[in-house]
């Protein structure tokens, strides 16, 4: 017997904007960051080093353009560090989730600061980055990879967004878009073994067990 399709639904819960799937569940969740934002934490994320920048271009804050928002962890870091985050999410029920989290965090007087620095934008960043009000310094790409993990081993978190994501259709389009915002640095995560994204040899690579940086300096 072929096994029923589980549909995620977005419920209110007490907690804020909640994902379900079965037994599955999703919300974003700033305040579970907070002992990464400590000082000594955020300067110890393999992101933050991979995206700071010596002179920011529009001489104070540095700016960033995260293109594959997500649920917004990798933008708050990048907030935290400093940056002005310019954010962009395709995923109407992410954003969703993304967006109440934002909600959230600006109410959360520990978060708030950081939180002001996201300027989230619903919608595809292929247009976004046409569109932006700055030259940003950083442009960072984290599109979906196809896993090849079975289920049991991925995170929770991991098993429900794949529920809804399609593994990424126009990385080219969005390598492109990227290096026409002419930043200082393209930041692109990728599991540590996975090809390079749109065939672009990397200018170097910051690498974890699991995952690595690959940055463009164009
Ligand atoms: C792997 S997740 C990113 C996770 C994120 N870095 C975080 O910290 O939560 C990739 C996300 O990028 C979004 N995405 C992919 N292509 C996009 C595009 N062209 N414009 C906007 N969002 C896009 C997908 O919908 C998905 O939610």
């Amino acid at each position: 017997m072929e096994s029923e399709k589980i549909i995620p639904k977005l419920i209110d819960t007490p907690e804020g904007l909640t994902l379900v799937a079965g037994d599955l569940s999703l919300r974003g969740d700033f305040a579970a960051m907070k002992d990464r934002l400590k000082p000594n934490n955020l300067n110890g994320e393999m992101l933050v080093r991979a995206a700071k920048t010596k002179s920011p271009l529009n001489g104070s804050a540095p700016v960033a353009v995260d293109a594959t928002a997500g649920l917004g962890e990798d933008s708050f870091l990048l907030a935290a560090a400093g940056f002005e985050v310019y954010l962009f999410e395709r995923n109407e029920t992410i954003a969703a989730l993304l967006q109440d989290a934002l909600t959230r965090a600006q109410a959360d007087p520990a978060l708030a600061p950081v939180s002001s620095r996201l300027h989230f934008t619903p919608g595809d960043s292929v247009a976004g980055l046409k569109a932006l009000p700055v030259r940003p310094d950083v442009v960072y790409l984290d599109p979906m990879f196809p896993t090849r993990q079975k289920s049991g081993l991925i995170k929770k978190k991991f098993q429900i967004l794949q529920l809804l994501e399609r593994p990424c259709d126009d990385e080219e389009s969005l390598l492109q878009a990227a290096l026409e915002a002419r930043p200082t640095k393209i930041v692109i995560k990728r599991p540590a073994k996975a090809p390079v994204l749109g065939n672009k040899k990397p200018s170097y690579t910051i690498s974890g067990n699991s995952i690595r940086y690959d940055i463009i300096t164009p």
